[in-house]
């Protein structure tokens, strides 16, 4: 009756850990971490803000609590990530005269960051999302600041750094849309390039932030077989979203018998019953296409451990209540568990 036992053998069960939880703070969440998961991700603790907030200042105490959770449960832990244009201070971007950095002074940065962070996790670290996020959806390269201070080069050089400095980890690419034709697209060229060149890219994770709807299961597939062509294929980042998101409405599907606040982007009677069995149902479908490829998937990670945690609380706009996961705010399983567990 766990999620790891279900799909022992096909592929293992990840959760994105918080702070909090990471350090142990969390009483609730320990108990369905252990049961239900064998793979744990920094939700935020490894990420350059966090981890490295000042040129000379390293703050590894929340990710070394996380590594001590792993190890201690046994569980796989995944590197998130090394080398994104998000959550990445200023300082990075920049000369220290208010002016950009040069091409120089940055991949000189990132080295010295990826020999620092994945360095001390050397050994520990299952996998590591090294490039987070490069890709516009159209496929072509996303306009950050490592890309125009840096040009291309950052990517090869990232992944280059990253197998000297822990060459028994494995080294992803991870994206959201990736279901999206041009960004699959956009993805496979990105890789396959890198891997033409002889650098190692071992798995591409593909970021499940979904809605009740879409996208289709169909396009799901496409990009599961394609990628696996590749390498690994990862769902990281697993979280459906049952309300409409207020920044492309149409379309929206809103239960009609029960109040929805507009403003606020919540129910406020609670989650109406039709689309708690909706999200049970998308997940049924959703887990019988990872099953139907477990050939090619080799982790599914959930963004977060319980709706009470999830980021879609605060996005895309702050203030909302979001059902997204499979245990509710207490930490109870939702009819999404049971679904996942014993599909009919
Ligand atoms: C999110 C976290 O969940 C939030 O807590 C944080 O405020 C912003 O980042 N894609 C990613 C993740 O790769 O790192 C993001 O995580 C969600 C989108």
């Amino acid at each position: 009756n766990s999620l790891k036992a279900a799909f022992e053998g096909e592929f293992t069960i990840g959760a994105a850990l918080n702070g909090r939880q990471a350090m142990g703070q969390d009483a609730d969440a320990i108990p369905v971490i252990t049961q239900h998961f064998n793979s744990l991700t920094a939700e935020n603790i490894m990420k350059w803000g966090p981890i490295h907030p000042e040129p000379d200042k390293y703050n590894f105490e929340p990710a070394d609590a996380l590594v001590a959770l792993s190890e201690q449960h046994g569980m796989e832990l995944i590197g998130h990530t090394l080398v994104w244009h998000n959550q990445t201070p200023d300082w990075v971007f920049e000369n220290g005269k208010g002016k950009p950095a040069s091409k120089a002074q940055l991949l000189q940065r990132m080295e010295g960051h990826i020999r620092t962070v994945a360095g001390r996790y050397k050994g520990k670290v299952h996998g590591w999302d090294v490039v987070n996020e490069a890709l516009n959806d159209d496929g072509t390269l996303r306009q950050s600041k490592w890309l125009t201070i840096a040009g291309e080069e950052f990517l090869e050089k990232a992944y280059r750094l990253a197998n000297e400095v822990d060459p028994e980890a494995e080294l992803y690419y991870n994206d959201y849309n990736m279901w999206k034709p041009a960004k699959r697209d956009g993805a496979i060229r990105l890789v396959r390039n890198l891997q033409e060149k002889g650098i190692r890219v071992d798995g591409i994770g593909m970021q499940g932030h979904w809605g009740l709807e879409n996208p289709s299961i169909a396009q799901i597939e496409e990009s599961i077989i394609a990628f696996s062509k590749l390498g690994k294929v990862m769902i990281t980042e697993l979280d459906i979203d049952v309300l409409p998101n207020p920044s492309n409405r149409n379309g929206a599907d809103i239960d009609a018998t029960f109040e929805f606040d507009e403003q606020y982007n919540v129910y406020t009677n609670g989650l109406p019953d039709s689309v708690q069995q909706k999200l049970a149902q998308r997940y049924a479908d959703i887990f019988a296409l990872f099953r139907k490829h477990s050939d090619k998937i080799s982790r599914v990670t959930f963004w977060g451990v319980s709706d009470a945690n999830s980021w879609l609380n605060d996005w895309p706009i702050k203030g909302r209540t979001s059902y997204p996961l499979l245990f509710d705010r207490n930490y109870q399983p939702k009819p999404a568990l049971e679904a996942v567990l014993q599909p009919v």
